[in-house]
């Protein structure tokens, strides 16, 4: 799976690969054909799938409507990311697809939204012919002009970058939703500089969103039957809101409680933490609330200090297990994952061997792992060269899976013959007859159906067997 350097990234909700692209719809979501049709895929991390449904709320004010089927749409929008090359490559082949359905309905629009329209701007019309829009993710407020523009004949490009867009009062339409878990996004852009990273680039400055208006869209999800959400953000541990009148300030771990009192009943994740910025005080709060899961996305890229120096994450290998000790301190059943790059620049043998043996230390519950690739504009394709060869990348990479996997499965078996609390999310993709959910520690639970419960329900659940990726087990009372 990760021989192709895969293009998922997120934000710790993990949006796997078989997500990539595919056009989620709550079943209610009922298409309306008098209606103007927009297709939407939308690519990346979870902030991308959070900005689509900013479109798609944006877009239904101007009479616009969703649908799955492509080939009845009027406007085929592609939600795009640079995160790494082969994420382009796959947008730029969708685009091929595009244009043959383009050919066979005249008139019909395509936008590039998001990451790489950002990056490439102007550049996208002359390259990819049959784009109409190109816009940026700060930039989505002025898509019903571009629109309108586009179906005069004229190509449009937004690419500004804003430093107060959040989207703040705009209700997302929930198109990725199975109706029980949702994403907010709490803040937007990134102000670390890691020397590999295009974000910086493509979502421009950190800003936060106004509380208040976290608050209400947690409270209106509750309201509407959701169980958990998910806040998002490149780096949530730097949050900070000042109130305008008050003068108070927020800090992510106010918001974490803030969000935890809407509902004893809605559970809390959140993603990315950055090691840099991570406090106690985060960790203190969520062993407090019940509803914060027990479970923290702490990236560290690799378990090398060089290494880290050079990738600019500005903490070393002390620091990182100095926090992962706190967090396995202050809450002991908590679990962590991880994102890590194999062979950036000048990397040696023994300074990849320091990342596969963080892996052990750390004892991820899982990671995304990726090879590095280079990304234009980087401080780091300014300053260093690209030079760890491409099948020394593949192998290092594949010892940092090999690593994984068994940790992983070590995790895993320690949960045989406990009891979890799990939230069901739908029928197991594998067999009719098993929910699927998730316990706090993130970790995907298979169980036997049982007469009167359904998704969206609560279940206690006691682990009868493992594999590296999931639980199974039964409910118990
Ligand atoms: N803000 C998050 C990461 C967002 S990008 C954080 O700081 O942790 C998601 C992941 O993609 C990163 O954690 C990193 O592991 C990976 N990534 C980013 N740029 C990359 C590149 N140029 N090559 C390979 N992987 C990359
Ligand atoms: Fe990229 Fe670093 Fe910002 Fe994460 S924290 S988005 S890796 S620059
Ligand atoms: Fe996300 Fe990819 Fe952009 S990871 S922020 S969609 S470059």
């Amino acid at each position: 799976m990760y021989d192709d350097n895969p293009t998922i990234s997120h934000l710790n909700t993990p949006l796997e690969e078989s997500k990539q692209g595919q056009v989620f719809f709550k079943e209610e979501l009922v298409e309306d054909d008098s209606k103007k049709k927009f297709y939407i895929e939308s690519y990346g991390c979870a902030m991308n799938f959070s900005d689509s449904e900013i479109v798609a709320s944006i877009l239904s004010e101007v009479g616009y409507g969703p649908t799955k089927f492509i080939e009845k749409s009027d406007l085929i929008l592609v939600n795009t990311c640079s995160i790494r090359d082969k994420a382009e490559q796959r947008v730029r082949k969708r685009l091929r697809v595009f244009d043959k359905i383009k050919k066979q309905r005249p008139g019909m629009l395509v936008g590039v939204l998001g990451c790489m329209a950002e990056r490439l701007k102007t550049k996208f019309l002359e390259e990819e012919k049959l784009v109409d829009m190109v816009v940026g993710p700060d930039a989505y407020r002025d898509l019903p002009k571009l629109i309108a523009n586009a179906e005069e004949g004229e190509k449009g490009v937004n690419v500004f970058l804003s430093r107060e867009e959040t989207y703040a009062e705009i209700s997302p339409l929930r198109l990725n939703s199975n109706g029980i878990t949702a994403l907010i996004s709490i803040m937007r852009g990134c102000d670390n500089m890691c020397s590999f990273c295009v974000v910086p680039y493509t979502r421009g400055r950190e800003r936060s969103r106004n509380l208040f208006s976290i608050i209400a869209e947690a409270t209106d999800l509750v309201a509407k039957g959701y169980k958990e959400v998910t806040l998002l953000g490149q780096n949530v541990d730097s949050y900070k809101w000042e109130n305008p009148e008050s003068k108070e300030v927020t800090s992510f771990a106010n918001l974490l409680e803030a969000v935890a009192l809407v509902s004893p009943e809605l559970r809390i994740r959140f993603s990315t933490s950055h090691p840099k910025d991570i406090t106690d005080e985060v960790l203190h709060t969520i062993a407090k609330y019940e509803n914060i899961c027990n479970y923290i996305h702490l990236p560290i890229q690799s378990g090398n200090s060089r290494v880290l120096k050079l990738m600019n994450r500005t903490y070393d290998q002390a620091w990182y297990k100095e926090r992962v000790e706190s967090i396995y301190r202050i809450i002991p059943d908590c679990a962590i994952s991880s994102d890590m790059i194999a062979g950036f620049c000048t990397e040696t043998e023994e300074e990849h061997q320091e990342t596969v043996d963080m892996v052990y230390w750390a004892k991820y519950s899982m990671s995304y792992m990726f090879y590095y690739s280079e990304r234009p504009g980087t401080l780091a394709s300014r300053k260093y060269e690209d030079d760890i060869p491409y099948d020394v990348k593949k192998r290092r990479l594949q010892e940092i899976v090999d690593a994984q996997q068994e940790v992983a499965l070590q995790h895993n078996i320690k949960d045989i013959g406990k009891t979890f609390k799990i939230l069901i999310e739908g029928t197991s993709k594998k067999s009719e007859d098993d929910f699927k959910g998730r316990n706090s520690q993130n970790k995907v639970t298979i169980f036997p159906k049982k007469e009167g419960v359904k998704p969206g329900d609560y279940v206690m659940v006691k682990v009868r067997e493992v594999t590296s990726a999931t639980l199974k087990g039964d409910m118990v009372l």
